[in-house]
């Protein structure tokens, strides 16, 4: 059987991306962001998932204001970098599970979720950032990757309780795909992230922290959060989160904090990381 046995959570800000292509990850500015993630390196090269779910958002790279999804899943056998503005990044295409996407999507479909079904799309900085993190500059990415692509930039996004509840429907999904595959799912982007007005830079260290320790201790609490709270206190981008609540439905009630990471600044934002494992 297939089975998700441990959630990751990380920012996705794209000048990481970018400090990674142009080989600037020793720079003073950017070395202790780098040093946070490589515990998590080790740990994954260990786990060596057979797939990644991986929850995200698209940056009107894939999807403009003319089709707005509210969740759409990858289900091709491949996803090319996206432009951004200076040609894609350097990195592999991303091979996907075609098997496992659909059958993902008959599951969750008929549990009342309504995916977008999308067989053509390519990958921004949301997706590509987060494997760059975890896995660094290799020829091809070393497993499959089912993108899940969430509206969070143009409102209304999902609610929290509507992303913690279809990890919830993934997690079944996944429990009943009759190969034996090992899954991790990513949540990214966040956290403290005000990108533009008055407020740019905002950074709310407590509730990041409040997110990270309720994110394991009592995620049904933090699936109440309404938007208001996440603008609020996080900043208008920092509505990013809502994808971490997918990852943690889609894990066990009771989980294991395997590692967290936070460091300040990285771009504009907070960086926060969190490694989460299922103690089955
Ligand atoms: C930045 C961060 C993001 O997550 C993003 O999607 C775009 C920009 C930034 O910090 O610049
Ligand atoms: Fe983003």
């Amino acid at each position: 059987m297939a089975d998700i046995i441990a959630g990751v959570a990380t920012s996705h800000v794209p000048a990481i991306g970018a400090a990674i292509d142009l080989g600037k990850t020793q720079e003073p500015y950017w070395a202790p962001l780098f040093k946070g993630y490589e515990a998590s390196k080790k740990w994954i090269a260990e786990v060596q998932p057979d797939v990644i779910i991986l929850v995200y958002n698209d940056h009107a790279s894939a999807f403009s204001l003319e089709v707005i999804p509210t969740f759409a899943l990858g289900c091709a056998a491949e996803f090319p970098p996206a432009d951004e503005g200076w040609g894609p990044r350097p990195v592999p295409v991303v091979k996907g599970n075609p098997e496992l996407a659909w059958h993902i999507a008959q599951s969750v479909i008929l549990d009342e979720f309504d995916l977008t079904i999308v067989n053509n799309m390519t990958v921004d900085h949301g997706l590509t950032v987060p494997l760059s993190l975890m896995f660094g500059q290799p020829k091809e990415w070393p497993c499959q990757v089912i993108p899940l692509a969430v509206n969070v930039v143009q409102y209304p996004p999902p609610t929290g309780n509507r992303c913690y509840n279809l990890g919830k429907a993934i997690r079944k999904a996944v429990a009943s795909f009759d190969k034996d595959l090992k899954v991790v799912i990513f949540g990214t982007g966040g956290m403290s992230h005000q990108l533009q007005g008055p407020r740019a830079g905002l950074i709310n260290r407590e509730f990041d922290t409040r997110f990270l320790d309720n994110l394991t201790k009592d995620p049904q609490a933090l699936a109440k959060l309404p938007h208001i709270d996440y603008v609020r206190e996080a900043g208008s981008e920092g509505i990013e989160m809502v994808m971490w609540l997918i990852m943690r439905g889609a894990l066990d009630d009771d989980v294991r904090e395997t590692y967290r990471f936070y460091h300040v600044p990285g771009s504009n934002t907070a960086v926060g990381h969190i490694i989460l494992e299922n103690k089955r």
